[in-house]
This record gives structure tokens, sequence and C-alpha cells, in this order.
């Protein structure tokens, strides 16, 4: 049975020492994954990785806390790796208000998450969205567009994420719900069929590996966690989390 880490980071200096092990590690596991981009160098060594591996696959995008004040150009740079036939997204992109507080960056951000989307639109690519303590104003910018994708990394309440699913977004659960109890209302409430998981490796390590590096393998332990607040069992979990990552992202796996 295959599960895919459906956010996961390789490509990252984290990984340096020992990337061919540790994809290795999950490869052996039946763990693919989706290598998100967070820059443009970020995002063209998702590409390279891609094309290296039948299993993975990549995402091109500018991570919001990456956005300058002076942000040249993007859209062409970019568009060049959406184009990519193993590129499934556009992302991570999108808003965090908790970590820039600084309102010129927070409009910065703005502007380029309605530059993505519309990238995005055109080339009939889903979005990975990146969004902290901006759940308004993602909501706001994305309107009535007909665009679908997953809010990865969700850390807010059921409410805000019935939000998200009422325009058709899948949300993406990692470790911290593995750490802390604030979240399993919303996990629990998410239906099955529109929940992905995901790593976030090198960050976000889940029980019981804090303290040490996140890697894609470890998706497993997100998994269990979700089976045990819903009181389903794991494979129900990793089927159908499965199944919703090769629907929302079109992949052939
Ligand atoms: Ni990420």
């Amino acid at each position: 049975m295959t599960i895919i880490d459906s956010h996961c980071h390789p490509q990252f200096s984290q990984y340096d020492q020992d990337r061919e092990e540790v994809i290795k590690r999950a490869l052996d596991t039946n763990v693919h994954m989706i290598c998100v981009g967070t820059d443009l160098e970020m995002s063209q060594k998702a590409v390279e990785l891609s094309e290296k591996y039948d299993s993975i696959w990549a995402s091109a995008g500018l991570h919001p806390t990456e956005v300058s004040e002076v942000q040249e150009p993007t859209r062409a740079a970019y568009e060049k790796f959406i184009k990519h036939n193993k590129v499934v997204a556009v992302g991570e992109v999108g808003l965090d208000y908790y970590r820039i507080k600084d309102k010129i960056l927070q409009n910065k951000q703005k502007e380029m998450f309605i530059e993505f989307l519309d990238l995005a639109m055109s080339n009939k690519k889903p979005l990975i969205i990146h969004c902290r303590e901006a759940y308004d104003d993602l909501l706001k910018i994305i309107g009535n567009s007909k665009i679908s994708g997953v809010i990865h990394s969700f850390t807010s309440d059921f409410k805000t994420a019935e939000k998200f699913l009422a325009k058709g977004f899948f949300i993406g659960f990692n470790g911290i719900i593995t750490f802390t109890d604030q979240y399993n209302e919303a996990v629990i409430n998410t239906p099955l069929t529109r929940t992905l998981i995901e790593t976030d490796a090198p960050y976000l390590t889940p029980e019981p590996y804090r303290g040490k590096r996140n890697e894609p393998s470890y998706v497993i332990e997100v998994a269990k966690k979700i089976a045990e607040l819903k009181n389903i069992p794991v494979e129900e979990v990793t089927e159908q989390t499965t199944k919703n990552t090769l629907k929302l992202f079109g992949l052939n796996d």
C-alpha cells in the first residue's frame, strides 16, 4: 500500500549529507512524496529530484515568509517550472502574519498570492497553500475562484476548515497533531475524503521522534494519529488520503 507524503522538502540543505538514504528509507516503506518548492532555487531543486525519482513529484512556488519588499518579477520565472510534466502544483504560496508582522510585507504577500493564484488558474494546477493567522484575508482573496488545492499544515478550528471545505479545498495535517490536542476537533470533523497527510519535513517532527530531524518516512505517524482520533483503522486513513492526493494532484501512481 502506497502512502504519499503530500508536503515535504527533501531538497533542503538539512539533507545535504544523506539525502539519498532519507529518500530510500521513504521509498522502501512505500512512502512516495511531493517535494514542495519555497523559492526559485528550492523549486528548481524540487524539479531536479522529481526528474531523478519516479515516485517524487514537485511543486513550484514562493513561501510567504520569503516574499521581500522589492520582489523581483516572478511570474515568468515560475511559469517555466509550472509547465514541467512532474510539477503538479503551484506552492507553497500564501500568507503568514504569524512570522511576518510588518504591514508592508503583509501587503506584498497578498499581492504575490494573487499573482500565484492567477498562475495556478491559467495553468490549471492546484494550489499548495501555507497560511498562518491570515485565514480571513486568504478566504477573501480566493473569493469564488474556481481553484482547487490544499490548506497545508492546517492550524485553526473546524469552523475555519469548513469555509475552505465549502470552496472544495483539502485540509492537510502533519506532525503537529501528534504533539498538541489543539486541532483534534478540526481533524475529527474534517471528512476523511477531504484530508491529506504530510510531514513538512525537515520541520514539525511527529511523536515519537520529537527532537530529531523530520523525514518523509515518518508520515505514517500522522496517519496513526488521525486513525486514533477518528477511531478507525489506520489502513482506512492511508488508503483514503492516498486516493485524495492522487485525485487533487492528478498523479498516476
Ligand atoms: Ni512546507
